[in-house]
């Protein structure tokens, strides 16, 4: 299921008085379906603030946020947990796996959670280990894997459920540059085949896989870049609005 993800005047505040850090400042954002958006900026711009509240896992003060026609800012804890579950895949620079389950226990724990049948929640994860190239390991525990491998894991875990957004936060930020190439090629084919994907980097080879590339500067965006020659699908501007499913 593909969803026009749609952010009016976000805004996310830390502190107060003089303490007061504007992490996301009335931030507006439309990705269309199937578009990969990347987000560059320095260290404390508010990236990883912005992408927590386009998952759902932070609140924002105020401003409106739509995955498709559900609303999401101002839900429970519980609505958005359920939310995440079925339409968010999360994909994090320390992996985020849990080190005493295998790499096939990891990627079926969130069908699992969101009810899927065990023998179903199986097959669904020894398809996803296929896709990124570890069939061969799914019986290991994340520790006796390399970084590129457990971040592979990580983005099959990510998209267990078929989420219609998958958002990644300096995905490649822990590896090295030969296991970054792995990851890079994985985020490629998802964009090739159509996934909707916001991605966090600092990587220039990372960002330069997006449609779209947006900088942002003390909370807010400063700057876009449409990258061209990319096969077509609407970028941005008029083109992502008129997908838009509201
Ligand atoms: N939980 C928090 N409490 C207070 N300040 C925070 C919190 N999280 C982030 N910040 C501040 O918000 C700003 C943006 O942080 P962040 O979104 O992590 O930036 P980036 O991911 O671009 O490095 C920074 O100034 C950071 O110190
Ligand atoms: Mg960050």
């Amino acid at each position: 299921m593909e969803y026009t993800l749609w952010a009016r005047g976000l805004r996310r505040y830390y502190g107060s008085g003089t303490g007061l850090v504007r992490a996301v400042d009335d931030v507006d954002l439309v990705v269309a379906p199937g578009e990969t958006v990347g987000i560059v900026g320095p260290s404390g711009c508010g990236k990883s603030t912005l992408l927590q509240l386009l998952g759902g896992l932070d609140r924002p003060d105020r401003g409106e946020l739509w995955l498709g026609r559900r609303r999401l800012d101002g839900l429970s804890e519980t609505a958005a947990a359920r939310v995440r579950r079925r339409g968010i895949g999360f994909v994090f620079q320390s992996f985020h796996l849990v080190d005493e389950l295998t790499a096939r226990e990891n990627v079926e724990l969130p069908a699992l959670l969101a009810g899927t049948p065990r023998r179903a929640a199986r097959r669904r994860a020894e398809e996803l280990l296929g896709r990124v190239g570890l069939s061969g390991r799914a019986g290991h525990l994340p520790g006796a894997l390399s970084g590129g491998q457990r971040q592979r894991v990580a983005v099959a875990r990510a998209l267990a459920n078929d989420p219609g957004l998958l958002l990644a936060d300096e995905p490649t930020g822990n590896l090295d540059s030969a296991a970054a190439t792995e990851v890079l090629r994985l985020f490629a084919a998802l964009r090739a085949e159509g996934r909707t994907v916001v991605i966090v980097t600092h990587d220039s080879r990372v960002a330069g896989t997006a449609d779209r590339l947006i900088t942002m500067r003390d909370g807010a965006f400063a700057d876009e870049t449409v990258l061209t020659g990319r096969g077509g699908r609407p970028a941005s501007g008029l083109g992502a609005l008129a997908g838009l499913d509201l």
